[in-house]
Protein backbone atom coordinates (compact mmCIF):
# COMPACT_ATOMS: atom_id res chain seq x y z
CA UNK A 1 0.00 0.00 0.00
CA UNK A 2 0.89 3.90 -0.56
CA UNK A 3 0.67 5.19 2.67
CA UNK A 4 0.71 9.49 3.45
CA UNK A 5 2.56 10.20 6.71
CA UNK A 6 2.26 13.71 8.02
CA UNK A 7 3.28 14.79 11.62
CA UNK A 8 3.87 18.57 13.16
CA UNK A 9 7.22 18.54 15.57
CA UNK A 10 5.33 17.26 18.15
CA UNK A 11 5.00 14.46 16.31
CA UNK A 12 8.17 14.14 14.61
CA UNK A 13 9.97 11.17 16.38
CA UNK A 14 6.59 9.04 16.42
CA UNK A 15 5.99 9.78 12.70
CA UNK A 16 10.11 8.72 11.63
CA UNK A 17 9.88 5.25 13.60
CA UNK A 18 6.55 4.51 11.55
CA UNK A 19 8.22 5.66 8.85
CA UNK A 20 10.80 2.74 9.52
CA UNK A 21 8.29 0.16 10.85
CA UNK A 22 6.27 0.75 7.68
CA UNK A 23 8.95 0.04 5.35
CA UNK A 24 9.80 -3.04 7.07
CA UNK A 25 5.95 -4.15 6.80
CA UNK A 26 6.47 -3.68 3.01
CA UNK A 27 4.90 -0.41 2.54
CA UNK A 28 5.62 2.31 -0.12
CA UNK A 29 5.90 5.49 2.71
CA UNK A 30 4.89 9.55 1.08
CA UNK A 31 6.48 11.64 3.33
CA UNK A 32 4.40 14.77 3.79
CA UNK A 33 6.81 16.57 6.61
CA UNK A 34 7.58 17.73 8.87
CA UNK A 35 11.00 16.88 8.30
CA UNK A 36 12.65 18.21 11.22
CA UNK A 37 11.47 18.69 14.80
CA UNK A 38 14.08 21.89 15.61
CA UNK A 39 11.35 24.13 14.42
CA UNK A 40 7.85 24.64 15.36
CA UNK A 41 5.20 23.15 12.90
CA UNK A 42 1.26 23.47 12.44
CA UNK A 43 -0.26 20.56 11.92
CA UNK A 44 -2.98 21.70 9.72
CA UNK A 45 0.02 22.49 7.53
CA UNK A 46 0.83 19.28 7.47
CA UNK A 47 -2.07 17.01 8.04
CA UNK A 48 -3.92 18.69 5.09
CA UNK A 49 -1.12 17.68 2.47
CA UNK A 50 -1.20 14.18 3.67
CA UNK A 51 -5.10 14.00 3.89
CA UNK A 52 -5.33 15.92 0.26
CA UNK A 53 -2.82 12.86 -0.96
CA UNK A 54 -5.66 9.99 0.47
CA UNK A 55 -8.73 11.66 -1.05
CA UNK A 56 -7.06 12.40 -4.16
CA UNK A 57 -6.20 8.55 -4.69
CA UNK A 58 -2.51 9.47 -4.71
CA UNK A 59 -2.10 7.47 -1.20
CA UNK A 60 -4.19 4.63 -0.54
CA UNK A 61 -3.92 5.40 3.31
CA UNK A 62 -2.94 8.24 5.81
CA UNK A 63 -1.30 8.47 9.00
CA UNK A 64 -0.64 11.30 10.64
CA UNK A 65 0.65 12.14 14.33
CA UNK A 66 0.86 15.39 16.25
CA UNK A 67 1.29 15.99 20.06
CA UNK A 68 -2.03 14.58 21.05
CA UNK A 69 -3.20 13.38 17.52
CA UNK A 70 -6.61 15.99 18.05
CA UNK A 71 -5.45 18.67 16.00
CA UNK A 72 -4.47 16.03 13.07
CA UNK A 73 -7.84 14.20 13.50
CA UNK A 74 -9.60 17.89 13.09
CA UNK A 75 -7.82 18.51 10.10
CA UNK A 76 -8.28 15.60 8.54
CA UNK A 77 -11.85 15.24 8.51
CA UNK A 78 -12.02 18.36 6.73
CA UNK A 79 -10.82 17.13 3.96
CA UNK A 80 -13.79 16.19 1.77
CA UNK A 81 -13.17 11.96 1.43
CA UNK A 82 -11.21 11.87 4.14
CA UNK A 83 -12.19 9.51 7.68
CA UNK A 84 -9.70 10.15 10.09
CA UNK A 85 -10.15 7.66 13.20
CA UNK A 86 -7.51 9.44 16.32
CA UNK A 87 -6.86 5.80 18.20
CA UNK A 88 -4.98 5.02 21.30
CA UNK A 89 -5.35 1.53 21.38
CA UNK A 90 -5.52 -1.88 19.25
CA UNK A 91 -8.89 -2.57 19.55
CA UNK A 92 -10.68 1.31 18.15
CA UNK A 93 -7.98 1.04 15.71
CA UNK A 94 -9.48 -2.36 14.31
CA UNK A 95 -12.67 -1.02 14.69
CA UNK A 96 -11.90 1.63 12.87
CA UNK A 97 -11.47 -0.16 10.45
CA UNK A 98 -14.25 -2.59 10.37
CA UNK A 99 -17.05 0.14 11.42
CA UNK A 100 -16.10 3.35 10.22
CA UNK A 101 -13.70 2.85 7.47
CA UNK A 102 -10.98 5.26 8.38
CA UNK A 103 -8.84 6.05 5.69
CA UNK A 104 -6.59 8.20 8.08
CA UNK A 105 -5.18 7.10 11.34
CA UNK A 106 -4.51 10.08 14.13
CA UNK A 107 -2.03 9.27 16.48
CA UNK A 108 -0.37 11.55 19.64
CA UNK A 109 3.18 11.54 19.54
CA UNK A 110 3.09 12.96 23.28
CA UNK A 111 0.26 10.36 24.69
CA UNK A 112 0.85 6.97 23.14
CA UNK A 113 4.12 4.74 23.36
CA UNK A 114 5.95 4.12 20.61
CA UNK A 115 5.57 0.31 20.93
CA UNK A 116 2.17 0.60 21.16
CA UNK A 117 1.52 3.09 18.27
CA UNK A 118 3.35 0.14 15.98
CA UNK A 119 0.71 -2.00 17.37
CA UNK A 120 -1.96 0.22 16.25
CA UNK A 121 -0.65 0.77 13.11
CA UNK A 122 -0.82 -2.66 12.58
CA UNK A 123 -3.86 -3.40 13.54
CA UNK A 124 -5.27 -0.43 11.34
CA UNK A 125 -3.63 -1.57 8.35
CA UNK A 126 -4.84 -5.29 8.99
CA UNK A 127 -8.51 -4.65 9.00
CA UNK A 128 -10.79 -3.82 6.57
CA UNK A 129 -14.80 -2.26 6.83
CA UNK A 130 -17.78 -4.48 7.33
CA UNK A 131 -20.32 -4.49 5.34
CA UNK A 132 -24.47 -4.54 6.27
CA UNK A 133 -25.29 -2.28 9.17
CA UNK A 134 -22.13 -0.39 9.60
CA UNK A 135 -21.90 0.21 5.51
CA UNK A 136 -25.45 1.71 6.26
CA UNK A 137 -24.30 3.93 8.72
CA UNK A 138 -20.88 5.01 6.54
CA UNK A 139 -23.65 5.87 3.55
CA UNK A 140 -25.04 8.47 6.26
CA UNK A 141 -22.01 10.34 6.82
CA UNK A 142 -21.37 10.50 2.64
CA UNK A 143 -25.04 11.62 2.33
CA UNK A 144 -24.51 14.37 5.24
CA UNK A 145 -21.37 14.68 3.58
CA UNK A 146 -22.76 15.10 -0.34
CA UNK A 147 -25.96 17.34 1.06
CA UNK A 148 -23.45 20.01 3.34
CA UNK A 149 -21.14 20.48 0.09
CA UNK A 150 -24.21 21.35 -1.75
CA UNK A 151 -26.00 23.72 1.57
CA UNK A 152 -28.20 21.40 2.31
C1 LIG B 1 1.70 21.41 19.49
O1 LIG B 1 2.16 22.03 20.63
C2 LIG B 1 0.37 20.70 19.79
O2 LIG B 1 -0.63 21.65 20.00
C3 LIG B 1 0.00 19.81 18.63
O3 LIG B 1 1.01 18.89 18.40
C4 LIG B 1 -1.25 18.97 18.81
O4 LIG B 1 -1.25 18.27 19.99
C5 LIG B 1 -2.52 19.65 18.53
O5 LIG B 1 -3.60 19.07 18.58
Amino acid sequence: MKIAVASDHAGFAMKEDIKNYLSELGHDVEDCGAYSDEKSADYPDLGIRAAGMVASGEADRGILVCGTGVGMSITANKVKGVYAALCADEFTARLSREHNAANVLALGGRTTGPGLARGIVKAWLGSEPDGGRHLVRRQKIADYESRAQKGG
